[in-house]
């Protein structure tokens, strides 16, 4: 822990930033089991956004632990710090004036809390988004064949199987990706971010 060191706030507010730029920065997160949609449906949104012009960058689990969180397993410890680290990340992104897009399990609740308490502290919009199947139907899809190893107990601590998923209870929009395919996915959140006056 770092000791003597002192915050430094610079001169852009984050509300000058936005204003100049012409776009406010806010946090999508995707929160959901492995195989339920999540980075299929952040590509998409991804590129929706990106062609309607607005600055849009895509934080992915698998990705992310290629490089800045390739210290990190599957442990409970070991996945509330890969989220403290996005949440951290997003808020950085965000508040760069970045339509953020965050697709990682997050399967704790109170590490969700942690992302959504920070944006709050630095008044940045975060939007959860819960990408829901149930679990016979992402095991049957299986793309990358880690259930099929979880249940022969080659991979241990998997979400679902043998590590926790603690779904939301009232994520800003909840979607049922064995009822909605991509396209209607995407549109549910982006009529939502329009709602709500976010582009
Ligand atoms: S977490 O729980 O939020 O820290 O996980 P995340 O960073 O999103 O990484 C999930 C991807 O890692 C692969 N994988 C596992 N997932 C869950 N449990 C275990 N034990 C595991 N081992 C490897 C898997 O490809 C996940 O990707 P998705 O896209 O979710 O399928």
């Amino acid at each position: 822990m770092a000791t003597n060191i002192t915050f430094h706030p610079g001169s852009v507010s984050n509300e000058e930033r936005s204003t100049l730029l012409g776009q406010r920065g806010l946090t999508i997160w995707l929160t959901g089991l492995s195989a339920s949609g999540k980075s299929t449906i952040a590509c998409a949104l991804e590129q929706h956004l990106l062609h309607l012009k607005r600055f849009t960058y895509r934080l992915d689990g698998d990705n992310i632990r290629f490089g800045l969180n390739k210290d990190l397993g599957f442990s409970e410890a070991d996945r509330n710090e890969n989220i403290r680290r996005i949440g951290e990340v997003a808020k950085l992104f965000s508040d760069a004036a970045a339509i953020t897009i965050t697709a990682f399990i997050s399967p704790y609740k109170a590490d969700r809390a942690v992302a959504r308490e920070l944006h709050s502290a630095g008044k940045i919009p975060f939007v959860e988004v819960f990408i829901d199947a149930p679990l016979a139907v992402v095991e049957a899809r299986d793309p990358k064949g880690l259930y099929k190893k979880a249940r022969t107990g080659e991979i241990k601590e998997f979400t679902g199987i043998s590590a926790p998923y603690e779904a939301p209870d009232a994520a800003e929009i909840h979607i049922r990706t064995d009822e909605k395919d991509v396209a209607e996915s995407v549109k549910t959140i982006v009529q939502y971010l329009q709602d709500n006056q976010y582009i």
